[in-house]
């Protein structure tokens, strides 16, 4: 089969034929049809992901059609559309991942190659209304995203939320869950262009956050301040996030793309500020998020699609970070 190859961090991924794997016990092969890529593929290939192993096919976020049973799997599963959890080892909601969790794409092989085996606990079905790119623009970002907003910030309707950085892949997520949930969002970005695709999406508005005084700029524009923050950046700006929360505000953060960052503890006590870590996600939330994506008949947007043998090119678009939605690849 073909696939994207890393043979070693800082070298360029290539297309490659590998062998095509075999479905073990309790697995199920899946004929990937499309598959997404988040900013850890960049970073591992770059070599600035802790723990990296090679060769691999790098991956996280796949959707695609079992084509094959490992022993132990119901038949019924066959020629079943599915979405694949990335989150490998975190099936019961405990409030934190295992010291055994994994993400799907490394140490596994992931799912930039024409087919991959898959535990069936991996496996979800794929929401109806979703074409194969757009639900394959779903699992890492939106995970993160669900979790982010509505297990640790606890969401709820008619809330005013900030979503920093909308042109990132879960923050897009973000703003679109936090938007199908009923509240009022306003998002930064670098782009002016990326702020009025959201506001097409339904965002009430945006100011760039490359602007001196930004954070005066949106209190004024947005006419107070937020509820719930969301982030991925960190770094200087994030000091900002406290003056822009409301009392009571829940900012919560699951990247730091800027850099560490200092807060000022008497803002945060005085405010009751919830400053909140998220990674990912466990298997509950993922299939809450699914159900969330088919109740409201949300539709991930995707920036552009890509073929294997584009691969390289593929992963330089993001680096470069012009896309507005995720990058992803068509196979099969
Ligand atoms: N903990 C987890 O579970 C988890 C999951 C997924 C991702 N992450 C991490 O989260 C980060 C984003 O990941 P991603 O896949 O969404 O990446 P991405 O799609 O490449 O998004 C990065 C975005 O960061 C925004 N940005 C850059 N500088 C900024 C600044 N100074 N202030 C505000 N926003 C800024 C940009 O938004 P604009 O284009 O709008 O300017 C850019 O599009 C990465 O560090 C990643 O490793 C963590």
């Amino acid at each position: 089969m073909k696939a994207l190859i890393l043979q070693a961090p800082k070298e360029a991924i290539s297309c490659q034929e590998t062998p095509q794997p075999i479905p073990t016990q309790g697995q199920v092969l899946v004929k990937i049809k499309a598959a997404a890529i988040n900013h850890r593929d960049v970073y591992i290939t770059q070599g600035l992901y802790p723990g990296v192993v090679t060769p691999i096919i790098l991956g996280s976020d796949g959707t695609g059609e079992i084509v094959g049973l490992g022993e132990g799997v119901d038949s019924s599963w066959l020629k079943e559309s599915v979405v694949l959890n990335p989150s490998i080892g975190w099936e019961t909601a405990t409030n934190v991942q295992p010291k055994t969790y994994e993400i799907l794409g490394m140490p596994k092989n992931g799912c930039f190659a024409e087919y991959i085996a898959v535990d069936l606990k991996q496996v979800h079905k794929t929401p109806k209304h979703l074409s194969s790119e757009q639900a394959a623009a779903l699992p890492l970002a939106g995970l993160t995203a669900y979790r982010a907003l509505f297990s640790r910030a606890q969401l709820q309707k008619n809330e005013r939320v900030l979503i920093s950085g909308v042109g990132g892949g879960v923050a897009l997520l973000a703003c679109q869950l936090a938007i199908a949930a009923g509240a009022d969002v306003y998002v930064t970005s670098g782009s002016e262009e990326k702020i009025n695709q959201a506001i097409a999406l339904g965002a009430k508005g945006g100011v760039n956050y490359k602007e001196e005084n930004w954070h005066k700029a949106l209190l004024k524009k947005a006419n107070g301040g937020f509820d719930v923050i969301v982030d991925s950046a960190g770094g200087d700006g994030f000091k900002y996030f406290l003056d822009l929360a409301n009392m009571g505000g829940r900012i919560v953060f699951y990247g730091g793309t800027r850099g560490s960052f200092k807060v000022n503890p008497q803002k945060v006590f005085w405010k009751q500020l919830s400053l909140l870590g998220s990674t990912m996600g466990n298997t509950k939330e993922f299939g809450q998020m699914l159900d969330f994506v088919d109740e409201t008949q949300l539709i991930p947007v995707v920036d552009s699609t890509w073929t294997l043998e584009e691969g390289a090119a593929a992963f330089d678009h993001m680096d470069q970070g012009k896309q507005f939605g995720k990058i992803v690849f068509k196979i099969n």
